[in-house]
């Protein structure tokens, strides 16, 4: 199977899941990047069971629409029911590096009000220590070059990701050559950097399924 074929078999394990659940007034929160992209379209086909949806950027949200599927600020929703999206690395605690999209803050706000975090990922995304993806950071633009000096303190080596605005304005250091053994603790380390709005470490608030789309089938995990 090519690995479009993966994430579409995730995506639709995503609805199948979640369809049968789902109650009239739910708000589902929406993902960003080619696996979301996936969900998005196959949720369409089920548009009318819920109320509607928040998304994690403007690109979902515009996708989300032209399906005529209801967007709704964040804000004016009481609770998420499910929030699914992809992942650039995830590790066998559900851990996840996310980011690649540059769309960490928004997924993280989302992933954070859910009651139940479903990620869907293709099998080259699962490994035993997050870090061989490098890991995104989305910091103030003016904090650019004092957030570096203190992501190589830490170990890493930050590269400015050129010509990328995230949907907040802001811009994104990916750092490499990070093995990271203590999730929690560097998320944390990291977010507490002046200038860093958030970074892509997921471990604070793991996933709580994993729908991984093998050669043979999609596997699930749970938290
Ligand atoms: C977006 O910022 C990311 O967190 C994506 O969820 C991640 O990059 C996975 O993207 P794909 O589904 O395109 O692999």
């Amino acid at each position: 199977m090519t690995q479009d074929e993966l994430k579409k078999a995730t995506a639709r394990a995503a609805i199948d899941y979640i369809a049968p659940k789902l109650e009239a007034d739910a708000i589902v929160g929406v993902g960003t990047g080619s696996t979301a992209n996936f969900f998005i379209d196959y949720l369409a086909e089920i548009a009318g069971r819920f109320d509607g949806t928040v998304a994690s950027s403007e690109a979902s949200a515009e996708r989300l629409k032209s399906h005529g599927i209801p967007v709704y600020d964040l804000n004016s929703v009481d609770a998420i029911q499910f929030y699914v999206d992809g992942a650039d690395e995830t590790n066998p605690a559900l851990q996840l590096i996310k980011g690649g999209g540059a769309a960490l803050t928004r997924e993280k706000i989302v992933a954070t009000c859910a009651d139940e975090f479903i990620c869907i990922a293709d099998e080259s995304k699962w490994v035993p220590v997050l870090g061989n993806f490098p890991l995104p950071v989305e910091v103030i633009p003016m904090a650019r070059s004092l957030v570096a000096r203190e992501l190589v303190k830490l170990g890493g080596d930050p590269v400015y990701r050129q010509g990328v605005t995230t949907d907040n304005g802001n811009v994104i250091l990916d750092v490499h050559n990070l093995q990271i053994t203590e999730p929690k603790a560097l998320e944390e380390a990291i977010n507490n950097i002046t200038g860093v709005v958030t970074n892509g470490i997921f471990a604070l608030r793991p996933a709580d399924r994993l729908l991984l789309g093998t050669a043979s089938g999609v596997k699930t995990f749970t938290a």
